[in-house]
């Protein structure tokens, strides 16, 4: 990898799935020196295995209103995001603006999604509750037995895979390298500057080290003790079905109190996601396939008539209060962007603008200080099962 001679770099990102990827696209649009250094290879942890919903109403939840808010501005700021990437990349990230429907099927589910629907009354939050056949005029493929539901008519969604692949192309543009198979095995701060090892023998230089390891950012060796952050890998199994473009299953986002469907343009549609503390562990079992299958059947029967095109896992970066750490560090030159948990391919633009921000030395987008890195210090962790 060739370093900008003498000098080397302003920050070298650790991590390349989508917060990695994002925040060097930005910081070297705003004309920082940086490279992305990743273990194995781009989006190879939650990233890619993302459905791609941008849905803050939906994961809105009791006592998270901070957490809220910043999903919330990272929406507003996702079309003009696109817009800047789709035009750097010359690549469509199919970024559109559906709707979620958030429904229920049983009496239970109707009670806990009404609480829900309060909660979003409450915050002020743009959903409105519908009848189970006012729920079926909107999407005719659910179930007759849907007791109602909540439309948020402002919920997104992009396909990751392509915004990865448009992120890559982006940085290369700018000629940003980006080293797969280079896990950084140590960095040593001398004055002013990092030196960073790679396993594969690489050395590197750089003013700012961000951590943007996502579920390994907790298992860093090289980040000193006090600074390395308490997050934990959280197993979601998804499924891709695959039916014909022209007869979609569902023109929204589906959800359910254990399920979401996230349709494609091509006629794909993304069922997520299981939640389970499995440490590192990333199979694809049997229970999380019939889980995924008999949940969106329940919603919309037609699903069984689709193909079966992929089945994958992948670990979600968990933080101890859902929330990323976004932000400075304990440790001098130290920044980190990690742990956004169900929320990485929502928060990647206001994520990748608030770490150009603080590269640039000047003030983020957003105040990040319910995010700060520091609110952790001292908090001890279990290791995770497997590394
Ligand atoms: N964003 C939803 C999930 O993590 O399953």
């Amino acid at each position: 990898m060739t370093e900008h001679n003498g000098h080397g770099y302003d920050a070298i990102f650790v991590g390349c799935g989508v917060i990695g990827l994002a925040s060097a696209w930005r910081a070297a649009r705003a004309g920082a020196r940086v490279c992305v250094l990743e273990r194995d290879r781009p989006a190879a942890g939650a990233t890619g295995v993302a459905a791609g919903m941008l849905a803050p109403v939906g994961e809105a939840s009791w006592g998270e209103e901070s957490l809220l808010a910043l999903n919330q501005e990272s929406l507003r700021c996702w079309p003009d995001f696109a817009a800047d990437l789709e035009a750097d990349a010359e690549s469509a990230i199919e970024f559109a603006v559906r709707g979620a429907l958030h429904v229920a099927v049983d009496r239970d589910e109707a009670e806990e999604l009404r609480r829900r629907y309060e909660l979003h009354r409450s915050l002020g939050l743009d959903s409105e509750w519908l009848r189970g056949k006012d729920c079926r005029a909107l999407e005719p493929g659910l179930a007759t037995a849907i007791r109602g539901g909540a439309h948020v008519a402002g919920e997104a969604s992009v396909d990751p895979r392509r915004l990865v692949a448009a992120l890559l192309t982006a940085l290369d543009q700018l000629r940003v390298e980006v080293g797969s198979g280079a896990e950084v095995v140590g960095a040593e701060r001398d004055g002013e500057v990092w030196r960073v090892r790679t396993g594969d023998g690489g050395e590197h230089e750089a003013r700012v080290l961000v951590l943007s390891a996502g579920c390994w950012s907790g298992q860093a060796g090289w980040v000193p003790e006090e600074s390395r952050p308490p997050i934990r890998p959280v197993k979601g199994e998804i499924l891709t079905l695959r039916g014909p473009a022209d007869e979609p299953v569902c023109e929204r986002i589906v959800a359910g109190e254990r399920v979401y469907m996230v349709p494609r343009a091509d006629g794909r549609l993304i069922v997520g996601a299981t939640v389970e503390e499995r440490g590192f562990d990333t199979t694809v079992t049997a229970g999380g396939v019939h889980e995924l299958l008999r949940e969106a059947y329940r919603l919309i029967p037609e699903i069984a008539e689709l193909e079966l095109a992929e089945a994958g896992a992948g670990p979600r970066p968990g933080t101890p209060d859902n929330a990323p750490l976004i932000g400075w560090s304990a440790t001098e030159g130290l920044l980190i962007a990690a742990g956004h948990y169900r929320n990485g391919i929502l928060q990647a633009p206001i994520t990748a603008d608030s770490v150009a921000a603080l590269l640039a030395g000047e003030a983020p987008p957003v105040d990040l200080e319910p995010f700060s890195p520091l609110r952790f210090v001292g908090l001890r962790t279990e290791p995770a099962l497997e590394a």
